[in-house]
């Protein structure tokens, strides 16, 4: 990111009024050289060690054709967490012995056609599961590959990890309660799965080691447990999380310290077993995409409530970015067409929907906006495009890859026309569901 002389903003060396113009507003513009740097980071962070590793995308961050392809291309795996996820990674091209399939609750068609693939793993989420997909593999005559997602007890969130309390959870299988310990029995009864090896996801926007190496230990002890049972797992995958800087207050340690302390915790934890090192996984999606990403809008309106607030409305909001609503996010921005202008005000950024809660940004220094001003809110690639809504029939943005002073659009712009084109013709004739089911069950 630079700006120029006169004030203007660019990125990937493509001026952000330029691509305003070009594309409309709002835009998402996404670094393309960024989002190789930060997949490189993990990569080499690993290479410092002699151990095998994999680095899978979590594609639930942001999920389209381009960035699937586009991690790919960087050596990495790919985590998806739905049926729609899995054939979008498909379609762009994705391996798919390098796909896992994770979530709380795969839908027989979701996991049929996963194992119609031959995707690489699902990450089993609980006994439900574990038979279902059991039989899901005896009818189709295949063996799946499996990990055990366990829930261990740690929940790391930014600076704190809480190494109990997070029993709670609906993912995964408990390890306090000895459920995690009961799965690896239940696993000599499921002929048609391999189980691979366990996996544990401790929390979001994680700034330190701690509780990575915290989980280490607690999975390390399952391991030594399932050892005892006659079952070596060749793989630990401790998730994602790995936390970015979104504004000042944010602090994340580096990707090469925090990869270091949770290697170094795996390797010692099986030289003091004498056992050699599992392949370690990770699955990052926020620290690849978010610091990468950032949304365009066009100032429209103000409204200035004298010694209370003033507010500027843009083009987007809540339905491009819900993370304020979602979560109290905070966000920084700036004036992309006056980006050397001096900040005269303090000013809150508000979406264009019907609600009070579309709000983007409290109170930021701005210079004072004007209509048609181009404001740039950074670090939004991660959860935005991906959580994005049609609440006011609002059509998405369009998503442009820069590199090079060069822009490619990687999404178009939906239209009025595409957010109304699931709804039926109102003058179709009602059916009659007696009808309806009496011809299923004829057809069965
Ligand atoms: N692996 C698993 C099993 C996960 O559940 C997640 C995120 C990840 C990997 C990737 O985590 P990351 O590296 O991106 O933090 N919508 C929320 C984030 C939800 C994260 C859910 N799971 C947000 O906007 O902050």
């Amino acid at each position: 990111m630079q700006i120029s002389e006169d004030g203007q903003l660019y990125i990937g060396g493509c001026s952000t009024t330029q691509l305003a113009q070009t594309y409309g507003t709002p835009l998402f513009v996404y670094d393309e050289d960024l989002l190789r740097a930060n997949i490189q980071a993990f990569h080499k962070a690993f290479q410092q060690f002699d151990v095998d590793y994999s680095v899978a995308y979590a594609s639930k961050a942001f999920c389209t054709k381009a960035i699937i392809q586009l991690v790919q291309e960087e050596g990495c795996a790919l985590d998806v967490v739905s049926g729609g996820e899995l054939y979008t990674a498909l379609a762009a091209g994705m391996k798919p012995e390098h796909i896992h399939f994770h979530g709380n609750n795969k839908t027989r068609d979701e996991l049929e056609y996963a194992v119609e693939q031959s995707i690489g793993t699902v990450v089993v989420d609980n006994f439900d599961e574990l038979i279902l997909l059991n039989n899901i593999a005896k009818a189709k005559a295949k063996a799946v590959r499996i990990l055990l997602r366990i829930s261990p007890g740690v929940e790391a969130h930014t600076h704190e990890y809480i190494a109990t309390g997070q029993q709670d959870s609906k993912f995964g299988f408990d390890l306090e309660s000895g459920q995690a310990h009961d799965a690896i029995v239940r696993l000599t009864e499921l002929p048609h799965l391999q189980c691979i090896g366990l996996h544990a996801h401790i929390g979001s926007q994680i700034f330190d080691s701690r509780g990575f190496m915290e989980a280490v230990s607690r999975l390390g002890k399952l391991f030594d447990e399932a050892q005892r049972l006659g079952l070596d797992f060749p793989v630990m995958n401790l998730g994602g999380g790995f936390g970015i800087r979104y504004t000042d207050e944010d602090h994340p340690i580096p990707i090469v310290d925090m990869i270091r302390d949770t290697v170094q915790a795996v390797i010692q934890h099986f030289a003091e077993k004498g056992r050699p090192c599992p392949e370690i996984w990770v699955e990052p999606g926020r620290a690849i995409v978010g610091p990468a990403g950032a949304t365009l809008y066009t100032v429209g309106s103000r409204k200035q409530i004298s010694g209370i607030r003033n507010y500027v409305s843009v083009d987007g909001g809540m339905v491009d970015n819900p993370r304020l609503a979602l979560y109290g996010a905070r966000y920084e921005a700036l004036l992309a067409n006056r980006a050397n202008d001096t900040d005269d005000g303090i000013w809150s950024v508000a979406g264009k929907s019907c609600e009070s809660g579309d709000m983007l940004i409290w109170d930021i220094p701005l210079p004072h906006p004007q209509p048609n001003d181009i404001l740039c809110v950074l670090s939004t690639g991660a959860y935005n495009y991906s959580m994005a809504s049609h609440y006011n029939r609002i059509p998405h943005p369009a998503v442009v890859f820069v590199r090079d002073g060069k822009a490619r659009k990687v999404v178009r712009r939906e239209t009025w026309e595409d957010v109304t084109r699931f709804d039926c013709d109102c003058d179709d004739e009602p059916v009659s569901l007696a009808a309806v089911s009496a011809s299923v069950n004829d057809e069965v």
